[in-house]
């Protein structure tokens, strides 16, 4: 049945007026999410990360030497080599077991963190459990679950993010939220009504961590400081300039309205170095007035090299992810994804070098990053 209010929207789980398995139509979807992403240009066509705006004051007399200097950082609990993490990638569809096996043994390998794909199919379906599951190989890094928010209104709640952690053995559970993404599918999820009370219920009861992300446009200054009150302990701002969901979608999508919207929308979202300002200073003013531990901040969306990272460090990120570079480095081999992985590390650690921080802690508190013009 069409929603009568718009004539483009299709009922969850039917196509053109069939009813479709829903567990297939997830997995189809996925597949496509996944050959797209490899195999075409899915970057935001008119917003970058903003990065580029920002640069380091060259400190000529750094004072330090290169091979002292320290990028381990302590979070959630856990000690990382460097302060990255896989963004949320994939899982759900049997053919992602590997990707996520592979993800998880180069996290091992780079001493990085890692979050699995959205868990939804995973609940949904038994037998492609196992496509997220990666404790026998990676036993200690730091693992996150992943669903999405609005998730919370379809059937799913505290039990089902719980059963998602228990499922994977993870330190956390990140819920994402994607209106954006979900608008330009016919099929897509889109009552995103009250979802702030349910995170705010889920935060009080969960028994390990939540963090809550964007996946690419971005989280503002008051979004910040709603989904912060809800007891939250991290957020990923998931800032525009790198992969693009409306990209994504528009290629995928089979409605000829629908992909023109979509060219109309490529400028929209948050930059992330922009979203990242906004989401420090809710973050900051609300640690002085509680006097609380500050939350986790993590910068994703478009970081593609070292330099990238040490902005966003310097800019109050705590950890940065990197989500599609990645999964196409991992689609080659472990080997390739390793090294670009160390790609990263080498350029964090120069940029370090290059304004005289021996410690992540050092790079945070710097005063030699100036915002350009
Ligand atoms: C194929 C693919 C699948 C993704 N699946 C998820 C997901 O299930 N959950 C999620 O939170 N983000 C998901 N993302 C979003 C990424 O985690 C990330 O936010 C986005 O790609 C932007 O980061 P990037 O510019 O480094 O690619 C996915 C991205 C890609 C490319």
């Amino acid at each position: 049945m069409k929603n009568k209010n718009n004539f483009y929207f299709e009922e969850s789980g039917k196509i053109d007026g069939l009813d479709l398995d829903v567990k297939l139509l997830n997995g189809k979807r996925k597949k496509e999410h996944l050959d797209i992403s490899l195999n075409h240009d899915v970057n935001f066509k008119k917003i970058t990360s903003g990065f580029e705006n920002y640069s380091f004051i060259h400190q000529a007399l750094p004072e330090i030497d290169l091979n002292e200097i320290d990028l381990s950082i302590d979070i959630f609990g856990k000690k990382l080599s460097l302060p990255l993490m896989i963004s949320p990638l994939v899982g759900g569809i049997e053919e992602t077991g590997e990707i996520n096996k592979d993800l998880a043994k180069a996290a091992t390998i780079c001493g990085i963190a890692m979050g699995v794909g959205s868990q939804r199919a995973g609940l949904e379906d038994f037998e492609v459990k196992k496509s997220y599951m990666v404790r026998d190989i990676a036993p200690d890094i730091l693992l996150f679950s992943n669903l999405g928010a609005v998730q919370l209104n379809y059937g799913f709640g505290l039990k089902e993010c719980n059963k998602s952690i228990d499922m994977i053995g993870a330190d956390g559970i990140i819920l994402h939220l994607n209106s954006l993404q979900e608008a330009f599918q016919t099929e897509g999820n889109h009552n995103f009504k009250n979802l702030y009370l349910k995170i705010k219920d889920i935060s009080r009861t969960l028994k390990k961590p939540l963090l809550i992300r964007e996946v690419g446009f971005g989280i503002s200054y008051d979004v910040a400081k709603k989904i912060i009150s809800t007891g939250i302990s991290g957020i990923d701002v998931g800032g525009a300039g790198g992969t693009s969901w409306i990209e994504i979608e528009k290629i995928r999508s089979k409605n000829e309205i629908l992909r023109r919207v979509a060219e109309s929308f490529s400028d929209w979202g948050i930059a992330t170095a922009e979203s990242l300002r906004m989401v420090k200073k809710a973050v900051d003013e609300k640690s002085i007035k509680k006097q609380e531990n500050r939350i986790c901040i993590i910068a994703s969306g478009g970081i593609r090299t070292g330099v990238d990272a040490a902005k966003a460090i310097a800019l109050g990120a705590d950890m940065v992810g990197i989500a599609l570079p990645i999964l196409k480095s991992i689609s080659v081999s472990i080997d390739q994804c390793v090294d670009y992985i160390k790609e990263i590390e080498a350029g964090l650690k120069i940029a370090m070098f290059g304004i005289g921080a021996l410690k992540i802690s050092e790079l945070k508190n710097t005063k030699f990053l100036k915002k350009l013009n």
